[in-house]
């Protein structure tokens, strides 16, 4: 049985024997060998942090079974948070298996379907915000202010306590620190709790945080944030943070599935892009890919190649699939 990750890591998070544990199996993810595409992009030792086989397809069940169980534990009588789509879905699931409302903010027509369709499934009060992620961001901050409901973003500490476990997953698997840690760069929540765990555990490792270029419209819609909230932190990390176009990350988006057979979100790829560009010293390197490739369908469909359409004999298929090959 996978340990829940507040077990795993108990003496290394803010909980007490009191603190009811609020578990989806979270955590302890596969850390994956990626040989081909490591000799594309001219690395010896590349890894792949999967971190789409959480329970809600994404890296924020690692902070969100921290933030719902201290919630919990406080009496919190609603969460809320505001979310480019995975944060909501997350937030949504733990407030469920909490008996706990949730109320998500989305900006409106802004977040993908099956983001939207997963956080409304889990029973969350789902509200499309006429505004930004910026602009739903602020308003949940003052809605939390009032007392009434405890935030779950990553402003929330514990969500960023229960994120730097993936350091600690990754160090104990690699028996050592990897020369590199890449990773996208959103608000910035994740930069800041790797390298929270990075100094827990006495380690300096570089850690490259790519961000879009284009931050307000970016195709990579779950790291579509105007101002990056935790860009102090994320100074003070000493992340490097490496800028680059959609088109850059369209391609190792690309790569990582017809490669390695991973399909992630556009945004969850963009650390490879890091590597693309040649900027990343070391041999043994660490990508964290943050969330499913199902939950942007509509990307696949765009970019994928189309499907061919054939008779159901032996002929048209042998034709079409000499078509596709040519
Ligand atoms: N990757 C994915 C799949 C994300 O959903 C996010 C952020 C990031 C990377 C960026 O991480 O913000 O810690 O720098 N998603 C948030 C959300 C904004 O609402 O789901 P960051």
């Amino acid at each position: 049985m996978t340990l829940p990750l507040i077990e795993r890591f108990r003496d290394r998070l803010p909980v007490t024997a009191a603190t009811p544990i609020v578990s989806l199996g979270e955590g302890s993810t596969p850390l994956l060998r990626a040989p081909r595409l490591g000799e594309t992009l001219g690395v010896r030792e590349l890894w792949l942090k999967w971190e789409a086989s959480n329970p809600t397809g994404s890296y924020k069940d690692r902070g969100m079974t921290v933030a719902v169980s201290k919630a919990k534990e406080d009496g919190a009588q609603a969460v809320i948070c505001a979310s480019t789509g995975n944060t909501s879905a997350s937030a949504a699931a733990y407030a469920a298996r909490a008996g706990i409302p949730a109320i998500v903010l989305c900006p409106l027509g802004a977040v993908t379907g099956p983001k939207v369709a997963q956080s409304r499934m889990y029973g969350a009060t789902m509200l499309e915000v006429r505004g930004n992620f910026d602009e739903a961001l602020a308003s949940a901050k003052e809605l939390a202010a009032r007392g009434t409901h405890v935030l779950v973003n990553s402003l929330n500490p514990n969500r960023r306590e229960g994120q730097k476990t993936a350091v600690f997953e990754i160090v104990e698997e690699l028996g050592g620190s990897p020369d590199a840690f890449l990773l996208p760069y959103g608000g910035g929540g994740n930069t800041s709790a790797y390298r929270q765990g990075q100094d827990e555990l006495g380690i300096s490792a570089p850690i490259y945080s790519v961000e879009s270029e284009d931050r307000p419209h970016t195709l990579a819609s779950a790291i579509r944030i105007v101002v990056p909230h935790h860009a102090e932190a994320v100074a003070a990390s000493g992340a490097r943070v490496v800028t680059v176009s959609d088109a850059e990350i369209i391609e190792v988006w690309q790569l990582l599935a017809t490669q390695e057979g991973l399909f992630c979100e556009p945004s969850s790829a963009a650390g490879l892009v890091a590597l693309r560009r040649g900027l990343v010293e070391g041999e043994r390197v660490v990508v964290t890919i943050t969330g499913h490739g199902l939950k942007d369908t509509d990307s696949a469909d765009h970019y994928a190649p189309a499907p061919i359409v054939c008779d159901p004999d032996p002929d048209s298929i042998a034709r079409a699939s000499a078509a596709q090959k040519s």
